[in-house]
């Protein structure tokens, strides 16, 4: 994929003068925490897009998506755009606009699944800040490059937390990131799983509710901790809470409330146990998590759906698969699944089967090692 990316570059414009390889991400556990200031357990994966460019020395960019071989010339102001992806780009333009920068050439593409929930857009985005940081020496730190990115896809209407940006930039090969979101800093955790697997199984559906039902999801949280912050100063997040303090604060909250916030309470909860449990390499451990937090996004923050559901509850009965659960921000993409070991040919093939009798779809189903970010690539 690289080289096919590599080799179009040459041919159109010549030498690169810079490469980025941004990858997507995975999510462990800690599922919409991050915007609770919690915490989450992702890792960078080896499926990514890649981008070779150079600066052009003028005030424009020339863009081939490599993908859908089209071209776009984006220029600094509001002209209307022609493809969808160029969203991705012009708003780190807009988030990067007090920065001097000149136009480049640049042609990307990848192996990323787009609407899979594994961060195609937080990988262009992303991808994009550290080019222009390269070509026009920007001299932009980790904390920056983050930040920009976040404030360039908040652009686009999702009010996300910080999980894709800062895995895509910081992911380190064989190593989960655990993110403390409130303090926007990480520790490595050593993930050694034997010839055990993650999985993604990609449902290939995209409801449309991932926008405004994310958005929801997040202004409900707000609202719970703006009622508990009237008799509990000292809350100020859903982070600031624990399972002792469920009970004490149930009459505060209406049902519907108080499910959102015991489950964000119990998964910030798994993602330690999640991290105790690898330590110990007890793999059975960590499935039965995964399982819990699928429950918990199912029933009680209700971010899932019939397709999630149908991959997670079709794990049960088969001894390879130790745990699945949705990931992501939900209604749509991928399930994450911890497997005993490499899957054979029938399994595959008999899932693949009995999703499509059931969806009419294809499902995906794809392999994924932690690998290196943005910053540790070497
Ligand atoms: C999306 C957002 C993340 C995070 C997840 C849910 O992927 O971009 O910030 O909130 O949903 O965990």
């Amino acid at each position: 994929m690289k080289e096919i990316i590599l080799k179009t570059f040459t041919e159109k414009f010549g030498s690169p003068g810079t490469a980025i390889f941004a990858p997507g991400r995975a999510n462990i556990i800690g599922e919409h925490t991050d915007y609770n200031e919690g915490f989450v357990l992702p890792f960078a994966i080896g499926q990514g897009v890649w981008f070779y460019a150079k600066s052009n020395e003028k005030s424009h960019f020339t863009i081939l998506a490599y993908d859908t071989n089209e071209e776009a010339v984006l220029t600094q102001d509001n002209s209307a755009l022609k493809y969808g992806w160029e969203k991705y780009f012009r708003q780190v333009l807009t988030a990067l606009s007090g920065y001097n920068i000149t136009g480049a050439d640049i042609v990307f593409g990848g192996d990323l699944s787009i609407g899979a929930g594994i961060s195609s857009s937080s990988a262009i985005t992303c991808g994009f800040v550290a080019l222009l940081n390269q070509l026009n020496d920007l001299h932009l730190n980790a904390d920056e490059l983050v930040n920009k990115s976040v404030e360039a896809e908040r652009g686009y209407g999702v009010r996300g937390g910080i999980m894709d940006q800062y895995s895509i930039f910081n992911g380190k090969k064989d190593k989960a990131i655990l993110i403390d979101c409130r303090t926007n800093s990480h520790q490595y955790v050593d993930i050694e799983m034997g010839e055990h697997q993650f999985y993604l199984i990609n449902t290939n559906v995209k409801h449309n509710l991932i926008h405004t039902d994310y958005n929801n999801r997040r202004a409900e949280c707000e609202q719970a901790v703006s009622l508990l912050n009237q008799n509990y100063r000292e809350i100020n997040a859903l982070r600031d809470l624990t399972i002792s303090d469920l009970p004490k604060i149930r009459m505060m909250l209406d049902d519907l409330l108080f499910n959102r916030v015991s489950f964000v309470v119990q998964e910030n909860r798994r993602v330690m146990q999640t991290i105790q449990a690898l330590t110990d390499k007890n793999y059975a451990a960590v499935g039965e998590l995964l399982y819990a937090s699928h429950d918990g996004l199912a029933q009680m923050y209700q971010v899932s759906c019939e397709e999630l559901d149908w991959l997670v509850n079709y794990t049960f009965d088969d001894e390879q698969f130790l745990g699945a659960r949705m990931m992501g921000g939900g209604f749509g993409g991928c399930t994450i699944n911890l497997t005993t070991g490499i899957l054979d040919h029938n399994t595959v093939s008999d899932r693949e089967k009995k999703y499509k009798d059931r969806f009419g779809i294809k499902p995906d189903i794809i392999r994924v090692h932690c690998e290196n970010g943005i910053l540790n690539k070497v």
